[in-house]
């Protein structure tokens, strides 16, 4: 049996309504005054009002930072982090998608230990201590809440992490009446997010462990079965909490067993072409898996079944099934309308050469992929993508 440690989230409420309870959590936690992290898309589409109704019916003093953007630049983070400090808070809390979860966790972290980004880039080199640290999910994707990561941008195309335990909250809660309004692209593009996290985090070369495999399989069989529904049907409320609890388990799975090439692959697609985190994952996703199958088709066809549902075909190649299971995730991207080729998004073939040698930077990712990536393998990656 493999030793491993695994962290995660210490508190997780998984219940639709359940931000009505956030001033009575604030105020368990010791929160007198807490921080709201979020950007201009939440106040828009009124889902600010909703929380802040609940801090006036409690009662509880409160600040917000509301101009966090996609792929936050250390800028932002350091205006936010102002702001908290003139306002004299003592808690944060996350509300968005991933940007403004990882800005929130790292408000939090900075706050409280003085600690700049710059000192703390990389693996466990911040030391804390952190503020009470409440993160509360809008879109069912990054599973930021039960991670130990911090994604900042630090120069025009290049983006680093903040990798320390200090950065899991307090508390997650998944309240799918928050994400009813999700556009229906924003929701398929962060699914495919989710389900990316938890095929890469089953397929990991070194951290893979069987708590990780319980929590990645159980959280494709919640956002296989239910991404469909949740694109064609964004009201409906059930299919909506399980992806999103599908969503945290697959954080939860590589938070431990970390992610690989897909996503080194779609980096630098975000860097250089700002495109969403999930759509440079899905762009890339089948084109992976393929030029990763000979060495890992095995775990493949263990995930076929619980992705394919119906469609799974038992074979006892284990080759023929993983084969048929990237087919299938390729129908599934496109049944989602999401964009299939790097071509219709204003990239020039042109282009691919420099995507490829940025993607090499990701030696952090492309040492848990399954299969040795070389700068040609990844040109060629992005040829098939394109
Ligand atoms: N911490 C981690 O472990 C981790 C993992 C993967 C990615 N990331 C980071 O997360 C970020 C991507 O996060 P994301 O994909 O969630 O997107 P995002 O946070 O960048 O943007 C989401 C967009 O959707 C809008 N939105 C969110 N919820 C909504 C709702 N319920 N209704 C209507 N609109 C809504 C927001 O206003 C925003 O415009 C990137 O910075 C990426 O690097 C972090
Ligand atoms: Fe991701």
């Amino acid at each position: 049996m493999e030793s491993f440690v695994f962290n995660t989230t210490k508190s997780l409420i998984n219940q639709p309504g359940a931000i009505a309870q956030l001033a009575d959590i604030c105020k368990q936690h010791g929160v007198r005054k807490p921080i709201i992290v979020t950007d201009q898309g939440i106040v828009a589409c009124g889902l600010l009002e909703k929380l802040e109704a609940v801090f006036h019916r409690e009662d509880l003093p409160y600040a917000c930072f509301c101009d966090i953007v996609a792929d936050p630049p250390e800028r932002v983070i350091y205006e936010a982090l102002d702001l908290a400090r003139s306002q004299g808070v003592d808690g944060v809390i996350g509300f968005g998608g991933g940007s403004s979860l990882d800005s929130a966790k790292l408000i939090a972290l900075m706050l409280a230990s003085g600690e700049k980004l710059e000192d703390i880039y990389g693996i466990e080199q911040a030391k804390g201590p952190r503020l009470p640290l409440m993160l509360i999910p809008t879109t069912a994707g990054t599973g930021s809440e039960a991670t130990a990561v911090a994604i900042v941008t630090t120069g025009e195309t290049s983006k680093m992490g903040v990798v320390t335990p200090l950065l899991l909250p307090d508390v997650a809660i998944l309240d799918a009446e928050l994400t009813l309004g999700l556009p229906a692209h924003i929701t398929a593009a962060t699914g495919i997010d989710a389900m990316v996290h938890a095929i890469e985090a089953y397929t990991s070369a070194h951290k893979k462990n069987r708590y990780s495999d319980i929590l990645a399989k159980e959280a494709l069989d919640l956002l296989a079965n239910n991404i469909l529904k949740v694109c064609q049907n964004g009201q409906d409320l059930e299919a909506r909490q399980a992806m999103l609890l599908g969503a945290f388990l697959a954080g939860q799975a590589f938070a431990n067993s970390p992610v690989a090439a897909v996503h080194a692959l779609a980096y630098p697609l975000g860097g250089h072409f700002h495109i969403p985190h999930g759509l440079s994952n899905s762009l890339v996703l089948p084109h992976v898996m393929r030029f990763n199958n000979s060495h890992c088709h095995e775990l493949y066809a263990e995930l076929a079944p619980i992705i394919m549902g119906d469609d799974y075909i038992a074979h006892e190649d284990s080759k023929a099934v993983s084969t048929e299971l990237i087919k299938h995730i390729e129908l599934l991207i496109g049944n989602l309308k999401l964009c299939t080729h790097l071509r219709d998004l204003d990239i020039q073939e042109k282009d691919l050469p420099v995507l490829a040698k940025d993607a090499m930077l990701q030696t952090r990712l492309l040492q848990n992929n399954p299969r040795n990536v070389s700068e040609q393998d990844a040109l060629n990656i992005y040829k098939a993508a394109w």
